[in-house]
Parts: structure tokens; C-alpha cells; sequence
């Protein structure tokens, strides 16, 4: 494609890389070998999104047990106007963007109110931000599009300064974090925002756990195989030699923590290298955590917001509260706690 010489028009968007993938492949090795070798193994949920893992999961969200998606569509088509209207927001930037589709409806919302200057995509999956970014220059050409490779867990830094930000996070990401990452996480958020700036929130409700288990265990057997991705992409970086289909997925609702858990269970012994002559070695029936997709309620939400300088503004739903898109604001006067 070609690029524009006139500043203000721009065909292909720009991408620059956050210092997380910068960092010494030593210290990524040792976190991941640091996960591997707790009492019930880990694998950080970003290790599915290589590649073949994004595009699972968007087939993941075609499927029919998986509601997230259409419905936070569905949510994000009926509110845009007004979340735009009540932000004035000329800036949108969006975390964990992925096919960058959904956000589309905000963009337009902003065009229709002619305020649309800026628009920067972050993801960990360099293809997939690459291919979003240059979709959207292309169908937003009056506004600066930007992409940041990158982990937002570490490098929000990275987005860089800006004015009537809209921040938005979808999908349910934001339950991908451990309780900790959470509390850090909406900190750093806080301190991306100007007072007069927001954050959009895509949250997964509580509901009958029926429901979300058929939503982790679709009878196309997709999401099995998005969970046994990770294993593949920990083989391709780490060399971990782990044996695919010696694991089983496995997901289930844990009631009292109100949230989904993905776990990959051995059927049969086998082990896996830690590229330093030592070794793990999983009995049949051991299992490795590889997500948490915590679901919330507007209670939960507005008390994970305590004390991070962050307060719930608005909470919309669809009317069977499958879903929610939250809006949130720095606290007037306050910072973070
Ligand atoms: N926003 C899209 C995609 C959601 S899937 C939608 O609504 O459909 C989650 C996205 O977050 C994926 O694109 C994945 O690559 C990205 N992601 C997961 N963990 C990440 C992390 N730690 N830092 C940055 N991006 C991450
Ligand atoms: C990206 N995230 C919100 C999805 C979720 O539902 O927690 C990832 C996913 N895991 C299994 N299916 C989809």
C-alpha cells in the first residue's frame, strides 16, 4: 500500500514496539519456567496468541455456545453515540485489539460527531495488530492511526500522551487477570487517564454456570484447541517439547471465585524440557492452569475499582445480562489510594 506524503491523510498507520518484548529472552524463560514449576502449574493466558491462537479465537467467537462476543456487539452498537457524546472523546485507544472489528462502532461514532483525531491499537500479536492497524487507516483516513506491539500489563507507557481519550478494553479481557494483575493493572489505567478522559470495559456477568461451561466446552471442540495452543507456542519459543495431545482441555466454573478456569489435564504420563537439563513430569490426571476469565457483577466491578483513583460512571447491559460494557472515570479530585 502507499503511503501518503500529506501528514494529515494516512494509508497505513504506523507501529512501534513496547519495551515487553524488548526485554531479555532470559527473564521471559525464567517466568515462564517460574509458572511451569508451581505446585499447580501456570501458563500466562498471552502465550495462547500467537498467530494460530488469535484466529481461534476468532472462530471462538462464531460459535454458538459463545455469547461474549455477538452480545458485547450488540451492547457497543446500542451505546456509542452516547459514550461518545458524554466523553467528548476525540482519541480512542483500545488494549488487546485483536481483529480491531468491534471497535469499529466507536470509531464511527466518533466520526458522526466529526472528532475523530486519534486512534492507537495495542496487542501482544504483532500480524494481527499490523492487519488492524492498516485496516484502519484505510477506513479512518482523516485520523493518526498508531499500533503498539506490546503487553499491556507492562507498557501502557508505550501509548504515549493524549487528549479526550476513550480507553477501551472488550471482549471480557480485563477477567484474563489474576486478582493482583487486576489491582495493578487499573493503577496504571488511572495514570494513562486525564481527568477528563475515560475507560470502556467489556465485562462477562455471572450467570448460571450451565451456560458459561458450555461457553468454554463448545461441541466443535475449538476452544480445546486454542487451550492446547499454548502448549505449541511454549514448544516454538521455549522449547519445551511438550506432548499436544498427551493433554486433554478442560474447563470449569469455580463457583466461589466466580470465574471460568482452563486447565490442560495429562491423560498419560509424559514431561516436558526445561531446556536447562531439567525436566517436569506430569502423572495422568495432573493439570497445568493456562486462563482465569473471571465474570462479574456491577457490585464486583465498581469494588475492584476501589481504591485505584477509578469509579464506575455508567453500566450497560443487554436485556437478558449476559453482558456489560462499563464506563469508567478517574474519580473527581482523587487519585489512586
Ligand atoms: N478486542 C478483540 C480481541 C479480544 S481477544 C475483541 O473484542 O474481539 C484478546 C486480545 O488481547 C487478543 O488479541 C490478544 O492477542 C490480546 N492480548 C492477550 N493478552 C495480552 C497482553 N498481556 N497484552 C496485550 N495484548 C494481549
Ligand atoms: C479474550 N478472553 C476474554 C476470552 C475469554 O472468554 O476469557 C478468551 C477465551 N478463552 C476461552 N475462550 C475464549
Amino acid at each position: 500500500m502507499q503511503r501518503s506524503a500529506d501528514a494529515s491523510v494516512n494509508l497505513t498507520g504506523t507501529i512501534v514496539r513496547g519495551p515487553f518484548l524488548a526485554r531479555d529472552p532470559r527473564e521471559e524463560r525464567a517466568d515462564v519456567h517460574r509458572n511451569l514449576l508451581r505446585r499447580l502449574p501456570r501458563i500466562d493466558s498471552r502465550y495462547f496468541y500467537d498467530d494460530a491462537g488469535s484466529e481461534l479465537f476468532e472462530r471462538i467467537t462464531r460459535l454458538p455456545e459463545y455469547y461474549q462476543s455477538r452480545t458485547e456487539e450488540v451492547i457497543l452498537a446500542g451505546i456509542a453515540d452516547e459514550v461518545v457524546a458524554s466523553t467528548g472523546a476525540r482519541e480512542l485507544v483500545e488494549l488487546g485489539s485483536g481483529s480491531g472489528r468491534k471497535v469499529r462502532l466507536l470509531l464511527d461514532a466518533m466520526q458522526r460527531r466529526g472528532r475523530l483525531d486519534r486512534c492507537v491499537l495495542l496487542d501482544i500479536n504483532e500480524s494481527f495488530l499490523t492487519g488492524s492497524v492498516e485496516a484502519l487507516a484505510e477506513a479512518y483516513p482523516e485520523a493518526e492511526v498508531r499500533g503498539v506491539v506490546g503487553d499491556f500489563l507492562s507498557d501502557l507507557g508505550a501509548v504515549g500522551e493524549g487528549r479526550r481519550r476513550l480507553l477501551v478494553l472488550l471482549a471480557g479481557t480485563i477477567g484474563n487477570l489474576y486478582p493482583r494483575q487486576l489491582a495493578t493493572f487499573l493503577r496504571r489505567v488511572r495514570a494513562l487517564l486525564g481527568p477528563n478522559d475515560a475507560f470502556l470495559v467489556g465485562l462477562d456477568l455471572v450467570k448460571d454456570p450451565a451456560r458459561l461451561e458450555a461457553a468454554y466446552n463448545d461441541s466443535a471442540g475449538v476452544t480445546a484447541e486454542f487451550n492446547r495452543n499454548a502448549l505449541r507456542v511454549l514448544n516454538q519459543r521455549f522449547g519445551t517439547g511438550f506432548e499436544i495431545e498427551a493433554f486433554e482441555h478442560v474447563a470449569f466454573y469455580d463457583r466461589e471465585r466466580a470465574w471460568i478456569e482452563m486447565r490442560l489435564r495429562a491423560r498419560r504420563p509424559t514431561s516436558a524440557s526445561l531446556g536447562d537439563g531439567r525436566e517436569i513430569r506430569f502423572a495422568a490426571g495432573d493439570e497445568i492452569r493456562t486462563e482465569i476469565s473471571r465474570k462479574f457483577t456491577r457490585h464486583s466491578f465498581a469494588a475492584a475499582l476501589d481504591g485505584t483513583g477509578l469509579e464506575l460512571a455508567a453500566f450497560a447491559t443487554d436485556p437478558a445480562e449476559l453482558f456489560a460494557s462499563a464506563l469508567v472515570r478517574p474519580v473527581r479530585g482523587g487519585g489512586a489510594s
